[in-house]
């Protein structure tokens, strides 16, 4: 960690050091529960939000104006590698992600082009750098990409899938295909990462938000190489949150693929995950999103049960077990970042 970091409790706690308080951020925090956000969005599409640097920049900065919010993450998409990479898809309203020509093909994934993401996604290393001249060093700044297997069931399963039968079936049935097109990927999310660390990020997620549907053993065989490549792949200057959903039973793969913190959501017990994993590791979690829709009491409740699990241990950092959802009241979420700040002080 560079001198100059130290400051930054979230920084500190990705390291493993003691902080005067539990740093927390909420993946997902600049969204649609916030007003400022869906003002903008009145004027603009998701994805021109993206990729208009300014907005972009601007977006990311409305939780941190609003919040005490002890990390900042740059708004934009998983999926946005994928359009320069020859996928093209869009948000249709109220559905989500629609690809409209999903790649289940051999020669369809050949085709696929491995980019260079400073020359092909400009806009979002832009947007980095206007956010951290914005900041002035005031908090620190995430970047993030998806993970092979999450990325790869957008592109075979054309959108969000409940059984993922497509991707699987590639996977079981076509190692090849399935080899060529994970291997791209991984290639490019290491220079998608690297050029957010060269463009100023401070610290990177992973999301491999589906990746929860296989067994461990398919994690390990299909999926374990490509990720630990990545990882292995990014400079390893700034630490690197490794985040996944419904993963329980993958836990020390995903460890052993790499991450200096790994996410959990809130179907695990904190302290039993953090013991699992061991604690040469930091760990990123878990407040179940719905318990921001109750009572500020029962937050309190919940922000110290987590806290009570994880013995003030350095390497701990709050936060939700997934995505902030689009109805959570703004104003639970400030008594969380209090609760969380008040709880944890040491
Ligand atoms: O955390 C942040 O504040 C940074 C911004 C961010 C977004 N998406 C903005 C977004 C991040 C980190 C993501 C990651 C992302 N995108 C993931 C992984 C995290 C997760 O939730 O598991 C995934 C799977 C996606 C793909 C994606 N993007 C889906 C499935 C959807 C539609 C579902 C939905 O919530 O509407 C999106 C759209 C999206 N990405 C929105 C935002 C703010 C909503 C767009 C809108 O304004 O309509």
């Amino acid at each position: 960690m560079k001198e100059m970091e130290k400051q930054y409790p979230f920084l500190r706690a990705c390291h493993r050091e003691p902080t005067e308080y539990t740093p927390i951020w909420l993946m997902r925090q600049a969204g649609r529960y916030m007003k400022e956000y869906r003002a903008l969005r009145k004027k603009y599409s998701f994805l021109e939000m993206c990729k208009n640097p300014e907005l972009a920049a601007k977006v990311t900065l409305q939780p941190i104006e609003k919040f005490n919010l002890d990390a900042a993450i740059i708004f934009s998409d998983i999926l946005i590698p994928l359009g320069p990479m020859g996928v093209e898809f869009e948000f249709a309203k109220g559905e989500g992600p629609v690809f409209h020509h999903p790649l289940r093909e051999r020669k369809e994934v050949e085709k696929l082009r491995v980019i260079e993401p400073e020359e092909e996604i400009p806009f979002l290393m832009e947007a980095i750098q206007i956010v951290r001249k914005e900041l002035e060093g005031k908090t620190p700044l995430i970047g993030f990409s998806g993970a092979p297997f999450t990325l790869a069931s957008y592109i075979i399963e054309g959108g969000h899938s409940k059984n993922y039968v497509l991707t699987k079936s590639l996977m079981y049935q076509d190692r090849r295909t399935w080899d060529v097109l994970m291997e791209k990927i991984a290639e490019v999310l290491i220079r998608y990462l690297n050029a957010q660390i060269r463009s100023g990020v401070q610290a990177l997620q992973i999301f491999d938000s589906w990746v929860g549907c296989l067994s461990p053993g398919d994690y390990e065989e299909y999926v374990f190489p490509y990720s630990k490549k990545v990882i292995d792949g990014v400079a390893k200057s700034v630490p690197l949150i490794h985040f996944a959903t419904s993963h329980s039973t993958l836990l020390e793969l995903m460890r052993r693929a790499g991450g200096d913190v790994m996410g959990l959501d809130w179907r695990v017990d904190i302290g039993d995950a953090w013991s699992r994993l061991g604690y040469d590791v930091a760990i990123q979690g878990n407040l179940d999103p719905v318990i921001l829709y109750g009572p500020v009491n029962l937050i309190e409740r919940e922000v110290k049960r987590i806290l009570d699990r994880v013995e003030g241990r350095p390497g701990h950092i709050f936060n939700l077990g997934h995505g902030i959802l689009p109805n959570t009241p703004p104003d639970r979420v400030g008594a969380l970042i209090e609760a969380v700040h008040r709880y944890s002080k040491r």
